[in-house]
């Protein structure tokens, strides 16, 4: 018997309860992992309140986490008992130990350690996605990514600003202003005080930007799409402040014959080959120094109900992990 945070209703943070639970052997193509930590991400706060579908009732929530394989299942190839693993889509990693397909594990570098493991996976690949893939961000772009300080913000300002981009950025309070600027940001609004699109307008010199990252949803629609030039991309990968309504398709040509995308890091990493180039990518930009990991909150695991808290009411900055 082990120990895992388990949701038996949807709900508030509250609903996240520290219980024993059965770990089974692993089946094939799986692997029984003994976790050193797991990663603290918004989708965890989606799944727990209702706004992703959970499969069932009950689940241990998280996705994200990095330990030591102590099991392996049939027909595992490239992986041994001892590997140091982490994995960005995994089911139930707010636990001790836990059952992974070995196909979505990645081996962590040595350079890697566990912390910054637990803390990258998800909010790295999903940066590497988004500004390699959804758009191949380089030198002469100019991007603006909300939520500039946050997980996914600050990792991916550093990395757009290593491609060469110029990158402006949005964030909630004087600090968190200052936090993105020191993290590649060339410019960042506070959107609770600035009109953002105002600002972009006339950091831009009018020209506005080639593709807006919106994390934040409801509170930056439809300003976001004025941010964007002509013939320009918006790009909604996640909702904060709660889900867009009413995306009327006939704005995308009011505001300059847009496109829009509402992408994900499963569909943009779905196979094993996908998740290896992207986490090779990452580990890549980590070890150079060009992409800094902050790991700005620690909690004991048990503690997740106080994570959620703070996540969801803006306390944070960086990234989050749960110690195990
Ligand atoms: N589609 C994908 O593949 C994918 C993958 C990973 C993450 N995501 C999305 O990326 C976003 C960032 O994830 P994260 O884990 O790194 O979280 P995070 O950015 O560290 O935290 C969310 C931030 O959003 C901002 N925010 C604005 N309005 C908010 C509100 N009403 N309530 C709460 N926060 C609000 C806050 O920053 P300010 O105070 O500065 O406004 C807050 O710190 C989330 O929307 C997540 O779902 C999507």
């Amino acid at each position: 018997m082990t120990n895992a945070i388990v949701v038996e209703q949807l709900g508030g943070p509250e609903v996240l309860q520290w219980k024993p639970v059965e770990v089974g052997a692993p089946a094939p193509g799986e692997i029984r992992v003994r976790q050193f930590a797991a990663g603290l991400n918004f989708i965890d706060v989606y799944f727990r309140n209702g706004t992703y579908k959970a499969p069932q009732l009950p689940f241990v929530p998280g996705k994200e986490g990095v330990g030591e394989i102590v099991a392996l299942g049939e027909g595992v190839l490239g992986l041994r008992i001892g590997d140091r693993v982490a994995y960005s889509s995994a089911e139930g990693t707010y636990a001790e130990e836990l059952l992974v397909k070995a196909a979505i594990a990645v081996r962590v570098p040595d350079t890697i350690d566990n912390e910054t493991a637990a803390a990258m996976m998800l909010k790295g690949m999903t940066a590497e996605y988004l500004l390699r893939r959804t758009f191949a961000v380089g030198p002469g772009h100019t991007i603006l990514i909300h939520a500039a300080a946050g997980g996914v913000g600050l990792i991916a300002g550093q990395w757009a600003k290593h491609l060469g981009a110029t990158v402006i950025g949005t964030a909630g309070s004087a600090d968190k202003v200052q936090l993105a600027l020191d993290h590649g940001y060339d410019h960042v609004i506070n959107y609770r005080e600035e009109n953002f699109p105002e600002r972009v307008l006339e950091l831009t010199d009018g020209r506005k930007c080639d593709v807006v990252y919106d994390s934040v949803g409801r509170d930056t629609f439809p300003a976001s799409l004025d941010c964007i030039r002509r013939l320009g991309l918006f790009v909604s990968f996640g909702q904060s402040s709660g889900t867009i309504a009413n995306f009327e398709l006939a704005m995308l040509n009011q505001k300059g014959s847009l496109f829009a995308t509402r992408p994900s890091l499963m569909g943009y990493n779905a196979t094993r080959a996908e998740t290896e180039a992207s986490a090779s990518a990452l580990f890549e930009v980590v070890a150079s120094g060009a992409v800094k990991i902050r790991v700005d909150q620690r909690y004991r695991l048990a503690d997740a109900a106080e994570a959620h808290r703070d996540l969801e009411s803006r306390r944070t900055t960086g990234t989050s992990i749960l110690l195990v």
